[in-house]
């Protein structure tokens, strides 16, 4: 496993390992790795014959105010992890290779973007679209792995993959849990042991709204009712939001109509730690 601090040293690897053959598949992350980063990059072995994993705290996605400066991060130990997992190369650029002096072209992608996460961290979907464009143009994959933890993620990229006529294909991955249903999130080292307690009802919030969907209730606000009844009863936890939306618009729903694709997601603060989570299903 090599490690890559350089852009144009990435582009050059990447244009070798074209050159000579070679299906290039991607795995962007912030570090921290958690086994729910190591999962993706354990599949993406099965769609690439070189794996490539970034690690770069992205600063254009962070609001003023949010973990930026405290988002953990360890390279070294995030690198042998990596490896571990299947990674033949770590692409760990400096914000200042990424963002130099006069940087100034940014990824917008309007409507879905400003929705949901996107309205309760204005500009955080800019700073995910422009970085995953540009490591798209540094890495050059062939197959991209995103991890469906995020969703509204999957779905904004997925449209900037199609609007930029980027050529990679897209494979999202099922979520990773941890045993009591808690989604891993490199933020669940924020939580005290008390919120580490009440969290899995997030999980438990969800697949109770799967179940009622599923069951046939067919009126959403019924069902983000119940959700924030749960979440509220069950623990000390704030709710940004729930959401009972459509899964290609993110258009939140008021009745429900079969057949249709539903995205079921929610954004809770455990006090300065918010967590998110989802389940989209087929209806
Ligand atoms: P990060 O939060 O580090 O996540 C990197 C990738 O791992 C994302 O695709 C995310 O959805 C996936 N992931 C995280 N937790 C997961 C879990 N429990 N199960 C499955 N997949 C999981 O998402 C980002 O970084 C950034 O926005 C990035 C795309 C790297 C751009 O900066």
């Amino acid at each position: 496993m090599i490690i890559v601090h350089d852009p144009p040293a990435m582009q050059q690897l990447a244009d070798d390992a074209r050159k000579s053959g070679k299906t290039i598949a991607f795995v962007p992350t912030m570090g921290a790795l958690h086994a729910g980063h190591l999962t993706l990059i354990r599949k993406a072995t099965g769609y690439g014959d070189s794996v490539v994993t970034s690690i770069f705290v992205n600063p254009t996605q962070f609001g003023a105010g949010e973990d930026f400066d405290r988002y953990p991060r360890n390279l070294d130990k995030d690198a042998a992890l990596a490896a571990e997992a299947g990674s033949d190369v770590v692409f760990a650029p400096s914000a200042g290779a990424m963002y130099p002096q006069g940087y100034a072209t940014f990824v917008s992608v309007e409507g879905i973007a400003g929705l949901l996460e996107g309205q309760s961290r204005p500009g955080h979907f800019r700073g995910v679209a422009t970085v995953v464009a540009k490591l798209c143009l540094i890495v050059k994959p062939h197959v991209l792995l995103l991890g469906q933890k995020d969703g509204q993620q999957v779905i904004v990229l997925r449209r900037m993959l199609m609007d930029l006529n980027i050529p990679v294909r897209l494979v999202v991955v099922p979520t990773v849990r941890e045993k009591d249903g808690l989604a891993m999130s490199s933020r669940n080292v924020y939580l005290t042991p008390g919120q580490r307690e009440e969290a899995p009802v997030l999980y438990a919030s969800l697949r109770m709204a799967e179940q009622r969907l599923r069951e046939g209730e067919r009126n959403a606000e019924t069902v983000r009712s119940a959700m924030r009844d749960m979440i509220t009863s069950g623990s000390h936890g704030v709710i940004d939001y729930v959401s009972v939306a459509r899964g290609d618009t993110l258009e939140e729903l008021s009745v429900i109509a079969p057949p249709l694709s539903v995205m079921i997601s929610l954004a809770v603060r455990f006090g300065p730690t918010r967590l998110i989570d989802n389940i989209s299903l087929t209806l």
